[in-house]
């Protein structure tokens, strides 16, 4: 596997958060349902500046975890939307672990995830509905 230090993207996460003791697995590590968890809202938090209104994850499409999250990580989630249909459109997530919350301040940097969710524009009984306009 390649070495997954990076650095961060240059724009804003969507979010940032550090993982607490009860997020973690029996092996002590972060569960990866709460980072999956973390990822969508992160993706539905890109995906509804361009829906404008009501929406559902349909689609988890790819989701990898390529190095685990510690406890006291500043984690911070990175997206951007890759395509656009009629009623749906999915997002690419990144997801960054900043390991300078524990132990010795080593400022390491390491990608921990990376991700792309579907969502799709949903009316108010739950069907789908086209996605607006860009401009609009
Ligand atoms: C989201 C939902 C309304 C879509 O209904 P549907 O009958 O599948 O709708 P359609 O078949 O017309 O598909 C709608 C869009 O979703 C896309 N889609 C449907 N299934 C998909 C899948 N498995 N993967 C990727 N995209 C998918 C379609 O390609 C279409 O996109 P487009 O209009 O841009 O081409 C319905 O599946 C649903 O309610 N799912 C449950 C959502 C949910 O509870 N999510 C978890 C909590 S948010």
């Amino acid at each position: 596997m390649t070495d997954e230090r990076a650095t961060l993207p240059s724009r804003e996460p969507v979010i940032r958060i550090i993982p607490m003791p009860q997020d973690t697995n029996p092996n002590g590590d972060i569960f990866g349902g709460w980072i999956m968890s973390q990822v969508d809202l992160a993706g539905s938090v890109v995906a509804v500046q361009r829906i404008k209104g009501r929406m559902a994850t349909v689609a988890v499409d790819s989701f990898v975890f390529k190095k685990p999250v510690y406890v006291g990580d500043l984690v911070s989630v990175y997206g951007n939307i890759i395509r656009v249909g009629k009623t749906s459109l999915t997002v690419y997530l990144e997801v960054f672990a900043e390991r300078r919350m524990i132990g010795e301040f080593t400022r390491e940097l390491v990608k921990v995830t990376e991700a792309e969710f579907t969502y799709v524009a949903i009316d108010d009984v739950g069907r789908p509905r086209p996605i607006p306009n860009a401009a609009e």
